[in-house]
């Protein structure tokens, strides 16, 4: 085969139509092979997956439910390392009825969070990879799961706030939560966002009133799923502090099975998707952070010291530290008007603290990292309509985010401004059904930001590369490319790039009538804005983490809840796929040309 055989980033391929098929439905030419899927081992001794004998001991030993972020490492030419973020359950669709009492449901729903590092090979076709099935050969493989040790790193570790019953040092965590994108650094680990923490925490009593404000903010209220029936930490009335334990970027170093993973307090703490490293030209690490809430913020950390490129150990654990020390900041968005037709203009970052000192009046470096959304309250940055994937783009040096959407935007307490300009988006219920127009930003907007200066620097200019929806809506734009050329697009979530510096966008809750998918997006060129929908997602899944791999040959993707609709149950599916069972499962899947 030629070299460039697969290239998924310069073969031209026809745009899948938007469908509400219960499969994958990947570009001609292409095929998809599943990598892994719920419940499948992944460390030696793992018993096999039988929906109707889940326990929590087998769930951390297989592939949890809800993937999401997907990382691979190379560890060879035919080998690598994958590196599974398993984000949150679906228990109406996991258990079989008058199966399990609701304290087995809560231990195996718990036990299926966290992450799974899973060895894969090449396949007999070059673009496909497999998983390693002889485990005992597999060494990397590791799942982190709700019981895992986690050290508490940067300025915050030890501080009071992070105190809890389980650990009185403030310096450890048990178990990582609600694990929704991610990013690989370029010391070859994994960065890994803790979301959607607050659901998790019930309340027996009243409220601590120290942290009134603060839990108020993070949305933590103590209604969560009665975890605390199954351990006491989930219960904020004996336990104020364990909430404080979540909300981190975690880092995985696969390469090192035993080791022990971290939480980052220098990169704050809030609903973290992730975070994505760049190597500023003075050669300080920048870290691109998004918090996915209605009305949140976009982060940026920029290290104190410089990366050592050198492949030595000693530089390895150097790099290692890089992420401990440094400036965190909030992005402010300003627009430079309409006139010119552009939802474009400038922006700062505006610094909340070091390592050493807060730039915030009234709270510490301790406060600022703990509480960082209330930090970032006081100095007014830009109220964003969901930042999720925020990610440079190492081919042209700009940095792209996803704002997934915002129905809120436009109502008094969030009007509308040149970065999240929209008050109202058309939308449809079903494919064939005709537009209509609903309040807010309901389709989403892809960012784009130019550093002036550099990563590091605190200025950069923006626009709004993409306004998605059915180009047949007035308010979409598509980098100023012809709109009958581009897929209809709804609702991005994540991004990656290929080598060609082409975007590629994952989107998760499309409300144009169709099922979610993944599109190929060039940046640059006469073709810059042109949306192309490269695969379909099964029925009521989002597709997450899409990453190119291997020269542009394979794209790594996750089919997170197919079957996700309401009222469907484990008797009543909406989704058997991947057509293995007769309910769905969760799964990272490949895509690659076919042969
Ligand atoms: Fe877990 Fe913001 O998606
Ligand atoms: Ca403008
Ligand atoms: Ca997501
Ligand atoms: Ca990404």
């Amino acid at each position: 085969a030629r070299a460039t055989s697969g290239d998924l980033a310069t073969s031209p391929f026809k745009a899948v139509a938007p469908n509400k098929r219960d499969a994958v439905t990947v570009a001609e030419g292409f095929t998809t092979s599943v990598v892994m899927r719920w419940g499948d081992r992944v460390v030696a001794g793992a018993p096999a997956f039988d929906a109707a004998k889940q326990t929590p001991e087998a769930a951390r030993q297989q592939f949890g439910y809800n993937c999401d972020y997907v990382g691979v490492l190379p560890t060879g030419r035919d080998e690598a390392v994958m590196v599974v973020n398993h984000e949150y359950t679906d228990e109406n669709l996991m258990f079989p009825a008058d199966t399990y009492t609701p304290a087995q449901i809560k231990a195996i729903a718990m036990s299926n969070h966290g992450m799974s590092v899973v060895e894969i090979r090449r396949g007999v076709v070059p673009g496909d990879w497999r998983a390693e099935t002889n485990l005992r050969k597999a060494k990397l493989n590791r799942r982190l799961h709700i019981e895992t040790e986690f050290k508490i790193v940067g300025p915050a570790a030890g501080d009071e706030r992070l105190m809890t019953i389980d650990d009185p040092s403030g310096r450890s965590a048990r178990g990582t939560l609600n694990n929704c994108a991610g990013g690989s650094t370029p010391w070859g680990t994994v960065l890994s966002g803790e979301e959607n923490f607050n659901q998790y925490f019930d309340k027996s009593g009243a409220l601590d009133a120290r942290y009134t404000a603060q839990y108020a903010r993070y949305g933590i209220t103590g209604t969560g799923k009665g975890w605390s029936e199954v351990d006491s930490r989930f219960d904020l009335t004996l336990d104020p502090h364990e909430p404080h334990r979540f909300g981190w970027i975690v880092e995985v170093d696969p390469m090192s099975p035993t080791s022990t993973p971290r939480k980052h307090t220098m990169l704050g703490r809030f609903k973290h998707e992730g975070a994505n490293i760049v190597i500023a030209k003075n050669g300080k690490a920048v870290a691109y952070m998004g918090d996915d809430e209605r009305g949140d913020y976009i982060y940026r950390f920029v290290s104190a010291e410089k990366f050592d490129p050198a492949r030595t150990a000693k530089a390895r654990r150097h790099n290692l530290t890089l992420l401990t020390k440094g400036t965190l900041s909030v992005a402010k968005f300003s627009g430079d008007g309409s006139e010119d037709g552009e939802y474009d203009g400038t922006g700062q970052w505006l610094p909340l603290c070091t390592d050493t000192t807060s730039y915030v009046e009234g709270m510490s470096v301790a406060d600022v990292l703990i509480f960082t959304r209330l930090a970032a309250d006081k100095v007014g940055p830009t109220k964003m309509d969901r930042p999720e994937d925020v990610e440079p783009n190492l081919v042209n040096g700009k940095v792209y985010a996803a704002l997934t959407n915002n129905s809120n935007r436009g109502k008094p307490e969030l009007p509308v401004d040149e970065a999240n300009p929209l008050a109202s988006s058309m939308v449809r219920a079903s494919p064939g059904a005709p537009l209509t127009s609903a309040s807010g930003n309901r389709n989403g907007y892809v960012l784009e930001m130019t550093p002036v200066g550099g990563h590091a620097a605190s200025r950069f200019t923006w626009d709004l590369l993409l306004v998605c929806g059915d180009p047949a809506a007035a308010e979409t734009y598509f980098g100023g490319v012809d709109k009958a050329t581009v897929s209809p697009i709804s609702c991005p979530d994540n991004v990656t790039f290929d080598n060609e510096g082409q975007l590629w966008i994952s989107t998760d809750g499309n409300v144009l009538g169709s099922n979610d998918g993944i599109f190929r997006v060039p940046t640059q060129g006469p073709l810059r804005g042109q949306v192309r929908q490269f695969v379909t997602m099964p029925r009521g899944a989002e597709a997450c983490g899409p990453l190119i791999y291997d020269k542009n040959r394979s794209l790594f993707f996750a089919v997170q809840h197919p079957g996700e609709i309401d009222g469907a149950t484990f008797e009543n599916q909406a989704s058997t796929w991947p057509h293995t069972d007769d309910f769905p499962r969760p799964s990272v899947v490949v895509a690659y040309r076919r042969r």
